[in-house]
């Protein structure tokens, strides 16, 4: 990840802009005297900083916790961070490839309201999970101009990766979305989608409760996949691919098709590397073959105006639990006009992220993406101990 040391760096008067990038705050963690936030702005995006003393030197990284970045334009942010600050700088992995700022409407919000888009562009869809270098995805889109195709990733340098291959490829019908696709999943419509390829997935054969695959990642298949649509499971490992299909026989709506070492018209780049050190591959189709009517979820906002930051500073709980989820305000951080807080909430297995600024006048800002699931907002709810 992007970042600098340096021996010194100059005390900033907040707020300074420079070719673009405001620097908003610096916000120090009540706890902590040695976890330093900074806030920076540009365009309509904003990145968050993490600064800490280590010895002698002082290091700053770019904090990974929001939404995607282009590595370029963290690169370049940091950049100007280490001119305004007057770093003394002892190393740097800051070398950009171009002095621009990128742009990308490939690259799609977390929302229902961007997703549509997809709806009215193609009656086809289709989704890779966890595309890692694109290899799969980006053979299929230019394979099928007339589908649509969704890849959903949480590595911020494949995402940057396949969108760059998107622009040289000049395809039109590949979009990305940088989330977790068991939260994401939830937010997509019913019967709306042909095909979900979930290729080479982290296999958490010790950590199983972290897999992608599970019984509630299974029911939401059959419930956004259309009649005939199909998900399909590679794996190289046999306890995952054993684990699905046992979570799959409490589910009498798929027709499921096993295979070992068949051939797929394209080689992915962990497939490839498994087939070097001759492991077997495992697939698992499962075709939906029954439709049952769901109900989808209308799109709601929690509303965080009543938050009273002076009840979160003075509670000795930060922790809260709901039957399934939870809301955790993990960090405190003061800056001069008021507080950052860093939540992690929703459901226990794939929390979401966010960053709350409480201005002492009296306005919230939310950072970060909140995917409006039921259960998120559910979670969100736990916030009204601290209502005022
Ligand atoms: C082992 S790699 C496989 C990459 C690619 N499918 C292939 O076959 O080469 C797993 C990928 O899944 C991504 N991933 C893991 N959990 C995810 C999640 N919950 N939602 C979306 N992507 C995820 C990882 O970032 C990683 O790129």
């Amino acid at each position: 990840m992007p970042h600098f040391y340096a021996k010194k760096i100059d005390h900033i008067s907040y707020p300074v802009s420079k070719d673009g990038f405001l620097l908003s705050c610096v916000a120090r963690n009540i706890k902590y005297d040695n976890d330093d936030l900074i806030l920076m702005r540009y365009m309509d995006s904003y990145f968050f900083f993490m600064q800490q003393n280590r010895g002698d030197r002082v290091l700053v990284k770019y904090n990974k916790h929001l939404q995607y970045h282009s590595i370029n334009d963290i690169k370049m942010a940091l950049q100007t961070y280490m001119e305004l600050c007057n770093a003394d700088v002892l190393f740097h992995n800051l070398n950009t490839k171009k002095n621009k700022k990128s742009t990308n409407s490939y690259l799609l919000s977390p929302n229902k309201e961007s997703i549509s888009k997809l709806y009215k562009q193609s009656k086809r869809i289709s989704i890779e999970i966890g595309f890692g270098s694109g290899r799969h995805l980006l053979d299929l889109a230019q394979k099928n101009k007339d589908i649509v195709f969704l890849g959903i990733e949480i590595y911020n340098p494949a995402i940057s990766q396949v969108l760059n291959q998107i622009q040289l490829l000049n395809l039109d019908n590949l979009y990305i979305i940088n989330a977790d696709c068991r939260i994401l999943f939830n937010i997509l419509d019913s019967h709306s989608i042909d095909s979900i390829y979930l290729h080479f997935p982290v296999p958490w054969d010790k950590n199983p409760q972290k897999r992608v695959f599970s019984r509630e990642f299974l029911k939401e298949c059959e419930r956004i996949l259309k009649v005939g649509g199909f998900l399909e499971l590679r794996s190289d490992s046999k306890e995952y691919f054993d684990y699905a299909i046992d979570i799959s026989n409490d589910f009498n709506a798929f027709e499921i098709h096993t295979s070992i070492n068949s051939q797929t018209s394209i080689i992915s780049k962990y497939e490839a590397r498994w087939q070097r050190q001759n492991k077997d591959i495992y697939e698992a189709k499962f075709i939906l073959n029954n439709f049952k009517d769901f109900i989808d979820i209308v799109e709601s906002n929690f509303d965080f105006t009543s938050v009273d930051i002076h009840k979160i500073i003075n509670s000795n709980d930060l922790k809260l639990l709901g039957d399934k989820y939870f809301l955790h305000i993990k960090h405190i951080y003061k800056f001069k006009d008021g507080y950052i807080l860093f939540i992690l909430f929703g459901a226990f297995n794939a929390p979401s992220k966010i960053y709350l600024l409480v201005n002492d006048n009296g306005s919230i800002e939310v950072l970060g993406n909140i995917i409006n699931t039921q259960i998120n907002m559910q979670a969100l709810q736990l916030m009204k101990k601290w209502s005022k």
